[in-house]
């Protein structure tokens, strides 16, 4: 076997009990799981464990929401994430939840040994509290006016149309986004962790080598402006583990988050017999990687190797950050049906064109990668369709009918086997640096070579020929000999196909095998269809119908709600009554310096001040056309920052554009500052 079996534990980035997986996620635990295929299939003793994130303010308002207990929500979400993973084929060694005896073991172990080692700072706050509910406000959930800008309903701590951040105490005119009400500041005493006294161990962790270079460089800037105290505790009312002898305070969810890493592994130590220290402990000779993505960096590069050597645990062998997906060039849209939930994905595509697309686009860089929806159709379709498959349903028939099920008891092109063979240790590289594109190419440049040979020797001639069966038996026996090498290099990435490969080879898939020479093969079943354009299709039409349903809660709990339609882009009556439309008199037109469309409008709609407006219609009208009429406006539009100016509002105009713009313009009779309803 192998020579010198390595001990491997694999994480992906745990995901929040709150909401569906949708092929967002997909790419991380897709591009894992091929890593730990990769590493078994090796002979190496890997374990890949995961859990549900399932502590935190969020979690527990959309419990409340829901009116269910936080163990029942997220009870429910194990299931389904679960049921999610186990469709696309991820294998994990243990799934476990962070709110688990062994998380809580753990969470309170670090916590107190970085404690009585002096890493924990007492600090009071000053914090926005909601008085209707109770409880401290997270910044997310208070919303008001941007102090930069002035515009209306932004979070608390950046503004999401001039882009300026700032404190939520800035905030002007601050609501809860829970209650409404207005905040009010009160202190309370918060636990931090140092993080300045691990700067130097950090440091020459991040710059051993063993991390990419895009993270490199992002911890080294965090270096430099140097690293300030961690805040992991929040007051009660928290869904999480309670900081002992601390009543009412709680461990922040992101304390616990990575420590459930160890639960999870410490849960399938007990039920394997396992030896946890072997792999956790200060002197470990196994190695630990981290898959995440690029926006939890911060998390798992500084907090988190803190934590362990603060509370003499091992660090992370390496990060393994990725991008982030997009689709057909955008970021994943609820309108355009392309926020598409694993789940969705399940109901019409096969999951392992969704493992073979994502590992052709895995470089092992930290760049975004694109689903574009005609590319994945129409490579899935070249690639493992036309060309592998292709190999095997091309020789199959006539070993099955022509030769009793029996492969030749020889292979005639040895050589063209071995040079398959000899493509193993490159195409290992790329797995192992987890540039799954470059093995991918390699493995498809093979599946050309074998079509070739069968081109040449044409099966389908040689079998209407006289005396030319062993030929013919030679030949098909090293089409699929090829066949099954590719395939062999191929498993991580399509586990279902391998799996229907070995049945109909009746003997398991290795790395570089020596070939199968007079063997019985089973009945060759189709091993996989071609991705059809109208599957597609429906799966992003039923994109559009299921979120509603099954969107996460954060968004829910975080903004007011509000019903889009997603198929119809209709809006619900609620959210039409908050249009607030109003006759508008135009006091004042004029150009805008450097503007080649844009009007700057003085509008009266009956306010002590009247509004500026810049409207797009300087094509279709003279400024003095313009003045002492009467248009309508939308008077609750957030206010916009232009470069020429602040934009309170917009004005309604009809047609197609440039001149062609009529701005509505009420009878007679109507006054400014009248509702339009
Ligand atoms: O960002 C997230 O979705 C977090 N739930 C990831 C946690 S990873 C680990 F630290 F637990
Ligand atoms: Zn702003």
């Amino acid at each position: 076997m192998t020579p010198n079996p390595r001990k491997i534990l694999v994480t992906s980035a745990l995901p929040y009990a709150n909401g569906a997986i949708h092929i967002g996620h997909l790419v991380e635990y897709i591009q894992t799981d091929i890593w730990v295929r990769y590493q078994k299939l090796r002979g190496h003793e890997c374990y890949y464990v995961c859990a549900d994130d399932a502590h935190g303010t969020p979690i527990m308002l959309r419990a409340q929401q829901e009116q269910i207990t936080p163990e029942q929500l997220i009870g429910r979400v194990y299931q389904e994430h679960t049921a999610d993973f186990s469709g696309f084929a991820i294998q994990f060694d243990n799934y476990h939840s962070t709110h688990s005896p062994e998380n809580q073991h753990f969470a309170n172990l670090i916590y107190q040994r970085l404690n009585s080692k002096g890493y924990i700072l007492r600090k009071q706050i000053s914090q926005a509290y909601d008085p209707v509910k109770q409880m401290f406000l997270p910044d997310r959930f208070i919303r008001g006016e941007c102090p930069r800008c002035g515009a209306a309903d932004q979070y608390g701590d950046s503004c999401e149309v001039c882009g300026a951040t700032y404190a939520p105490t800035d905030l002007k005119n601050p609501r809860s986004a829970l209650s409404g009400a207005t905040p009010e500041e009160r202190e309370s005493e918060h636990f931090f962790v140092n993080l300045s006294d691990f700067q130097d161990m950090l440091s020459t962790w991040a710059n051993q080598g063993a991390l990419q270079e895009e993270v490199i460089n992002k911890l080294n800037e965090w270096f430099e402006t140097g690293l300030q105290p961690w805040d992991v505790s929040r007051d009660a009312p928290y869904f999480g583990f309670e900081i002992p002898d601390q009543p009412n305070k709680y461990f922040y969810v992101w304390l616990d988050a990575p420590i459930g890493y160890m639960a999870s592994f410490k849960n399938l130590c007990d039920k394997k017999g396992l030896d946890f220290d072997s792999f956790w402990g200060a002197d470990s000779d196994a190695e630990l990687y981290h898959f995440i993505g690029k926006d939890i960096i911060y998390f798992h590069a500084l907090f988190w190797p803190a934590m362990l050597t603060g509370a003499d645990f091992r660090k992370p062998t390496a990060l393994c950050v990725h991008g982030f997906l997009t689709v057909n060039g955008q970021k994943m849209s609820k309108s355009r049906g392309t926020f598409i939930m694993a789940r969705t994905y399940l109901e019409h595509l096969n999951p392992e064109y969704l493992r073979y697309y994502f590992a052709a686009k895995l470089n092992g860089k930290v760049e975004d990668i694109d689903l574009s929806l005609e590319d994945f159709q129409n490579r899935v379709n070249a690639d493992l369709v036309g060309k592998v498959v292709n190999i095997a349903s091309r020789c199959a028939g006539f070993i099955t009918k022509r030769f009793n099920s029996q492969l030749a008891a020889q292979l005639p092109d040895p050589e063209l086997y071995q040079q398959f063979l000899a493509r193993a240790d490159a195409i290992a590289e790329a797995y192992e640096v987890r540039d799954y594109a470059r093995g991918v190419r390699e493995i498809m440049a093979l599946a050309d070579r074998a079509n070739q040979y069968i081109d040449e020797y044409k099966p389908w001639v040689l079998a209407k020929e006289e005396g030319k069966d062993a030929e013919l038996q030679a030949v098909c026996t090293q089409g699929l000999n090829l066949f099954r090498v590719l395939l062999g290099y191929l498993a991580p990435i399509v586990p279902v196909m391998e799996e229907k490969v070995e049945q109909f080879f009746a003997c398991p898939l290795t790395w570089a095998p020596e070939p199968l020479l007079a063997h019985n093969i089973e009945k060759f079943t189709p091993l996989m269809q071609r991705v059809e354009r109208k599957d597609i299709d429906a799966m992003i039409d039923a994109s559009k119908d299921s979120l509603a349903a099954t969107m996460p809660a954060p968004e829910a709990a975080s903004a007011p709600a509000v019903a889009i339609d997603p198929i119809a882009d209709t809006i619900d009556y609620e959210l039409f009554s908050k249009v607030d439309l109003r006759i508008a008199e135009i006091v004042n037109a004029e150009h805008v310096d450097k503007a080649k469309k844009l009007l700057r409008l003085t509008l009266n709609i009956g306010e002590d001040k009247p509004r500026t407006v810049f409207a797009g219609i300087k094509e279709a009208y003279q400024p003095e056309d313009l003045i002492g009429r009467l248009t309508v406006m939308v008077a609750n539009l957030a206010p916009r920052q232009m470069p020429f100016g602040l934009s309170e509002g917009m004005v309604l105009a009809a047609g197609p554009g440039k001149k062609d713009l009529w701005i509505l313009s009420p009878d007679t009779g109507a006054q400014a500052g009248m509702r339009v309803k």
